[in-house]
């Protein structure tokens, strides 16, 4: 029997095409993921086709290394490199049923695309978005079917973290819950439904370390003191490669939207922000190990 509350897996709608809108790192991991789990087409789209060529290459490299490492045969490699598919004519989306979004982490941004895709789309299409801890609601207020937007956030590295959280907003119609809990099984991904607030569950915890993490550094912990106290909890990557891994400019934002949204509970970081801009990452020893800023970028450390 159902526990009360969980969606009802026989409504969800069948997912035959996807649609990636963005090529950047987040979601080409993902489209890899899509297509090799439930081998269906998917076609992404970017600003413009340098983007998309960039994307779709950086996925048919990794069937290839999947198929090096003999993950996939050379006939199965051929199959998913074939359902890859990039463009700029959102047409292409016409006959998507699971359309979703890792564009820039801009409310604006993403609200304008989601209006404008919606246009192209068929009624009965499942629009999702990949954002780490904006309100999914508000990203969906320009769609005529806001009811059809449902969070669902994946962790970096997509591939290895088992994890998606299902972002429910107080629109989100059953039909569309279901739909994402079913595909996030097809994944073979652990998903959580959660709601639809500031960093939602992870982000809202791991801003709280990151944040803790950045404020020590930047009131004058050293780099080495903040990583050898953290090493007790056996952390896979200390908060600062965690930092580098999901990209300084993410961080940064993440800690922006949390700071912004509880300014007693969450500390932003301007340094965090100023090595973003000039995309730089954290400077590291000889032994490769990160031991503070980079010097180029903190003008304002
Ligand atoms: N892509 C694909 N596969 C990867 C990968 C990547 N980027 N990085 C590692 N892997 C795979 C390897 O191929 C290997 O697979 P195999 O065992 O089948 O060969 C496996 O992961 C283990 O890799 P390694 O042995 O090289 O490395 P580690 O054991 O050190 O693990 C790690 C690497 C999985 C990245 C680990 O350090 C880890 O779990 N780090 C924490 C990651 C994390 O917390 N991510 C969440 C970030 S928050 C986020 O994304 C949300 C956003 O909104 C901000």
């Amino acid at each position: 029997k159902r526990p009360a509350g969980a969606p009802d897996r026989a409504i969800a709608k069948p997912v035959t095409k996807v649609g990636v809108i963005g090529a950047g790192l987040m979601a080409s991991q993902f489209a890899l993921l899509f297509v090799r789990r439930l081998r269906v087409p998917v076609v992404i789209t970017d600003l413009d086709q340098s983007r998309v060529d960039k994307g779709v290459a950086s996925i048919h490299r990794e069937i290839e290394q999947l198929r090096a490492k003999g993950r996939i045969s050379g006939d199965e490699a051929n199959r998913l490199t074939a359902l890859v598919t990039g463009t700029t004519d959102r047409a292409h989306f016409a006959d998507c049923d699971w359309v979703i979004e890792a564009v820039f982490e801009e409310l604006e941004v993403k609200q304008e695309v989601f209006a404008q895709i919606e246009k192209y789309l068929s009624p009965t299409a499942v629009l999702a978005t990949n954002t780490s801890s904006l309100s999914v609601e508000q990203i969906g207020a320009k769609l005529e079917h806001p009811e059809r937007l449902v969070g669902f956030h994946f962790f970096n590295p997509v591939a290895v973290m088992p994890l998606i959280e299902v972002v429910r907003t107080p629109l989100t119609d059953d039909a569309t819950l279901s739909t994402a809990m079913v595909t996030a099984a097809a994944l073979r991904k652990n998903a959580v439904i959660t709601k639809d607030t500031p960093g939602f569950v992870v982000n809202r915890i791991l801003a709280k370390v990151l944040g803790e993490a950045m404020h020590a550094v930047d009131t004058g912990t050293p780099f080495a003191v903040v990583d050898g106290s953290v090493q007790p909890f056996g952390l896979p990557m200390t908060p600062f490669e965690l930092l580098e891994l999901v990209g300084l400019k993410v961080g940064a934002h993440v800690l922006d939207t949390h700071h912004a949204a509880f300014p007693d509970r969450f500390f932003d970081s301007p340094n965090l922000h100023a090595l973003a801009e000039l995309g730089h990452i954290f400077e590291r020893d000889s032994k490769g190990a990160i031991k503070g800023y980079d010097k180029k970028a903190v003008a304002i450390v």
